[in-house]
């Protein structure tokens, strides 16, 4: 979904995730994000789908993705079905958001802010000191929940979606230190 960012520059310190909400689930178990699992592959290409339709990742990708050794993927869980996924490669140094969906008719209740906030732990935690991401310049749910979590924009991208023509936006979030 992007591209290397090691020689990108301009970013600016900001605030870090604000973990320890409430998950919105309504399941018995009250819902979890948690860590991918091998069995979870058919559900998150169905989520990549509905994120991103034409655009998703097939799911060949999406194996080889979820199998890489820097990559941190997990899922939202609700009542035992997925209704989110997330992932992100962690680096010592820079992490890079690689993608995040939630379930439309899930959208809206706190599951993608839960994600990206683990996401941003998983970044933290490989010692990492700023996390990037490329956003697509018309995703504006997406835009604003970076936004909210300290990610500031740092240059368009230039055609970046390719299939839809569109530019993404490169954001950074860098931890205090
Ligand atoms: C981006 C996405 C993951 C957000 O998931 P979500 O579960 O709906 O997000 P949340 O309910 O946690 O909302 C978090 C924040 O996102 C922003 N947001 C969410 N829905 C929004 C909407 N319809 N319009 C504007 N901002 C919105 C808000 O800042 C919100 O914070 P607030 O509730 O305090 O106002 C979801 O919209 C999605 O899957 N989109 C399609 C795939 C995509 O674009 N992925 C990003 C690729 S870079």
């Amino acid at each position: 979904m992007t591209e290397p960012v090691d020689e990108m520059r301009g970013a600016t310190p900001n605030a870090g995730a604000q973990p320890g909400r409430t998950l919105p689930g309504s399941g018995a178990d009250g819902g979890r994000i948690r860590r991918v699992e091998a069995e979870d592959i058919a559900q998150i290409a169905e989520l990549d789908r509905l994120g991103f339709g034409d655009e998703a990742w097939p799911q060949e990708m999406i194996v080889a993705e979820l199998a890489a050794p820097s990559g941190r993927y997990f899922v939202a869980e609700d009542g035992g079905q997925l209704v989110g996924y997330g992932g992100i490669r962690v680096g010592k140094r820079d992490s890079e958001v690689m993608t995040i969906a939630v379930d439309p008719a899930e959208q809206g209740r706190g599951w993608g802010r839960a994600l990206m906030e683990k996401l941003i732990e998983a970044g933290a935690e490989a010692g990492s000191v700023r996390v990037w991401l490329i956003v697509a310049e018309d995703a504006e749910p997406a835009y604003n929940l970076y936004l909210s979590l300290g990610f500031v924009p740092v240059e368009r991208v230039p055609g970046y979606y390719r299939l839809s023509a569109r530019d993404g936006i490169l954001m950074v979030l860098a931890f205090n230190q």
